[in-house]
């Protein structure tokens, strides 16, 4: 059930239960990080492998100290300028954190996430939160309480609603190998403003290369309608006159389309206000029963090449 009220989602999180929670990024479903129990019905609810670690969330750098070894000084000033904020770090755990939280890894993925709701929640919790996206696994994560009452229906009976998500993408994720910043994934903070603190970086593996962090499947984010990267949108409509197309669409664009239903994702072609829009656009259209769903590559500039990111796994079958 969706509510505004946080102190059902206290209960319900004090009792062992899950919550699904709104961040500034994606919706998280989220549970006690301290109650394994907890953690097994994330995994079960969303039919997600257990080789596949889980972000920890609160709401301050000094609970972060409480559960993991240090802070390096790099880490600390990615910390310093994002959070609270749509960073996750990687960093070594300490031994209160449950193996079962990390995969077995020594290190624990962790962010302060930059949400109002999640906050006060967060700091009414004697313990802090693993929440993953609340979305089944490789499906389109959500941007509001209604998607994820969809996913999910009566098995999450506490969904609390904090508006739509207003980055609309997953956080960036960030660790570090010989002082060198290791983007595992791309997100709402661009490359170039992590490289702007910590100097140059490098991107781990995406699609077609060796997958070296679990979770960073090809197929995650994907609508189950055909997902096409195109050159040109107005193109395919033309050679395609058969097929019922949905179009996502960036900038002004004047296309009235038999057979086409388009959703614009930022009328002035600015790259947060389509971050924002993406995946409930996508989710939109692939509830529309069309033949496939198309886009144009982003520029490849700031955000855009997060963006990029997710459309192109998006499209990997
Ligand atoms: O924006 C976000 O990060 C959202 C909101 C809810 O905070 N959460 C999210 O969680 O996207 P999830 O579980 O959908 O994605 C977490 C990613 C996965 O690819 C996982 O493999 C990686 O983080 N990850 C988590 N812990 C890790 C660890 N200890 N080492 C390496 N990768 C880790
Ligand atoms: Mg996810």
């Amino acid at each position: 059930m969706i509510t505004s009220n946080i102190s059902n989602a206290v209960d319900a999180l004090n009792n062992g239960a899950l919550v699904a929670i709104p961040t500034e990024t994606v919706y998280g479903l989220a549970g006690s990080a301290f109650s394994e129990h907890a953690i097994q019905k994330i995994f079960e609810l969303k039919n997600r492998p257990f080789c596949n670690p889980l972000i920890l969330h609160t709401h301050s750098i000094q609970e972060v100290l409480k559960f993991v070894q240090q802070i390096p000084p790099n880490a600390m000033k990615l910390a310093e300028a994002f959070w609270p904020g749509p960073l996750t770090l990687l960093l070594p755990k300490k031994s209160i954190i449950p193996q079962i939280v990390t995969a077995g890894s020594h290190l624990v993925a962790v962010r302060i996430p930059n949400h109002p709701v999640a906050l006060n929640l967060l700091k009414q919790l004697d313990f802090p939160l693993v929440a993953p996206s609340a979305n089944p696994y490789t499906r389109i994560s959500p941007t509001n309480a209604k998607m994820v009452d969809d996913y999910f229906g009566t098995d999450l009976p506490v969904i609390l609603d904090g508006d739509i998500c207003s980055k609309g993408i997953e956080s960036t994720i960030v660790g570090f190998l010989d002082d060198i910043p290791i983007i595992y994934r791309q997100g709402a903070i661009s490359v170039d403003a992590i490289e702007f603190i910590v100097g140059k970086s490098k991107v781990q593996a995406t699609k077609n290369e060796k997958i070296t962090t679990p979770g960073m499947s090809p197929m995650h984010y994907a609508p189950k309608t055909k997902f096409y990267i195109v050159e040109s949108v107005v193109n395919f409509i033309q050679e395609n006159q058969g097929l019922k197309v949905g179009a996502l669409t960036l900038g002004k664009r004047d296309f009235n389309q038999p057979n086409t239903t388009s959703i614009n994702l930022s009328i002035t072609a600015d790259l947060e206000e389509a971050s924002t829009n993406l995946y409930k656009s996508m989710y939109d259209l692939d509830a529309m029963a069309l033949d496939c769903i198309i886009i144009e590559l982003f520029p490849e500039i700031g955000i855009g090449k997060s963006l990029n990111d997710r459309i192109r796994r998006a499209s990997f079958r």
